[in-house]
């Protein structure tokens, strides 16, 4: 019958709860050794140079840039007595300026930081900056990182291999308008950790489940028990072959069809960018089969990207009615079956990812855990990102997931508030306060 084929084609997509605990010893065996090889593993393990998360003292004017996810922020917050004020405006940037050239990418952002600062009037204030950068960066200090290969949409030339810090400081200079003293450079995951660390000390990992996947967490480095963030990068599990086993054809076809095929395996299972694609596979295999849209394969259907994560979320919310007219807006005319089919599919994808994503959380609480001698651990994970914060599953799925395979740990998810731009600026504060400390 037409349901009984639809759950086999949707069967590779259940994981099992051996499976899960197979990717959770993945995801242990990949942190470690990142760890261990440094910048030849899968998984890159990436020093930030943040030693500590806020401790309230923090105070003073900064201005965040925030590159790489659904869009740019630029940021003013201004720290008094465990109080932040903050200012932001939102710009896109442009597919072609994404993967363009990149001092275009890096003039761009500075026209856009240019425009904040005439809208704050502060044209002339010389602020301190923290750079909120969402791409892997090689880092030898809080100022500087060079990026080790763009990830997600963007691919502007003459970027990998640079410090993007020198990069923005030249397209500043080229301006030659205003003055910026860009004190650090943050991943993402880390400008989250930090931001919400302010709310809640408990925070000491940083989560993004949006256009991107990819985790922080304080490591003890030293026998002294000193701490450092590290930027785990742990979309690139499997980059070295090792999901396999669980990786289905139609993952294949949107790793193949991406701009960067073999890389950020686990970041194709499992975010914003690639679910709608992975879900888009799967229809054109039952259409073709003939059990979805009267076997009629349409160009829209043949068109990549149509499947963006907020249809994703919305036909997952809403009511066969509606999922009938989502379908529509997208050009895909379906019957009432056809509506319920690709609801089960969108389910059966975004269910997975989440799964997947608990697995790897379970693998990184019982690190934490078990670096510090403890039977039991209390941990917040301050998280972003639009898979996280829209879809209607997402999140429960995902700490459902984490209490099952990591039952020593208690974990809290804070959604963090106003992104992490903040968690930048704290950064410059400390990274600041640190400076000044040893002059
Ligand atoms: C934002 C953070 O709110 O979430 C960004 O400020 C982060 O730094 C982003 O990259 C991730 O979510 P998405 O869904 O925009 O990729
Ligand atoms: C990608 C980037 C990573 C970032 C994540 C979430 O995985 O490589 O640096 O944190 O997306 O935005």
């Amino acid at each position: 019958s037409l349901v009984f084929q639809v759950d086999e084609t949707l069967c590779p997509f259940k994981l099992s709860q051996e499976q899960l605990q197979l990717v959770k010893a993945r995801m242990r065996a990949g942190l470690e050794a990142g760890l261990k090889t440094k910048g030849s593993s899968a998984i890159k393990m990436l020093p930030s140079y943040v030693y500590r998360t806020p401790d309230g003292t923090e105070h003073g004017k900064y201005l965040a840039l925030d590159l790489g996810g659904t869009n740019f922020r630029a940021m003013m917050v201004n720290f008094k007595r465990q109080n932040a004020r903050l200012y932001h405006k939102i710009y896109t940037i442009p597919l072609e300026i994404m993967q363009g050239t990149g001092e275009e990418l890096f003039d761009h952002i500075a026209q856009c930081v240019s425009d904040f600062l005439d809208y704050m009037g502060m044209k002339n204030a010389h602020l301190p900056a923290g750079f909120t950068f969402s791409f892997p960066c090689e880092q030898t200090a809080i100022d500087t990182g060079t990026l080790v290969s763009w990830t997600k949409g963007y691919k502007a030339t003459d970027c990998e291999g640079h410090d993007v810090v020198s990069m923005l400081r030249e397209a500043i200079k080229r301006r030659n308008e205003f003055d910026l003293d860009i004190v650090a450079v943050v991943n993402d995951t880390v400008g989250t950790m930090m931001s919400c660390a302010y709310e809640d000390p408990q925070c000491e990992i940083g989560l993004i489940a949006g256009t991107g996947t990819n985790v922080c967490y304080m490591e003890e480095v030293d026998a002294e028990l000193s701490k450092m963030c590290i930027n785990t990068e742990w979309g690139g599990l499997g980059d070295d072959g090792s999901l396999d086993d669980i990786i289905t054809p139609y993952d294949m076809e949107v790793n193949q069809n991406s701009i960067n095929p073999g890389r950020q395996r686990f970041e194709k299972l499992t975010s914003g960018m690639y679910l709608g694609e992975i879900v888009r596979q799967v229809l054109l295999d039952l259409t073709r089969g003939g059990l979805l849209f009267r076997g009629h394969v349409t160009e829209t259907l043949k068109t990549p990207g149509i499947f963006e994560t907020k249809y994703l979320s919305q036909i997952e919310r809403w009511e066969k009615l509606c999922v009938r007219s989502i379908l529509q807006q997208l050009g895909l005319k379906g019957t009432c079956d056809d509506s319920i089919i690709v609801k089960e599919v969108c389910g059966a994808v975004s269910r997975r990812a989440a799964q997947l994503c608990g697995a790897g959380m379970a693998a990184v609480v019982d690190k934490i855990r078990e670096n510090r001698g403890l039977d039991h651990l209390n941990i917040t994970v301050g998280v972003d990102g639009a898979l996280y914060k829209l879809h209607p599953h997402f999140s429960r799925v995902l700490k459902d997931t984490t209490e099952v395979l990591a039952p020593q740990c208690n974990v809290t998810f804070l959604p963090s508030e106003e992104g992490s731009g903040k968690g930048a600026a704290l950064i410059s504060a400390v990274a600041r306060q640190m400076h000044a400390d040893s002059l």
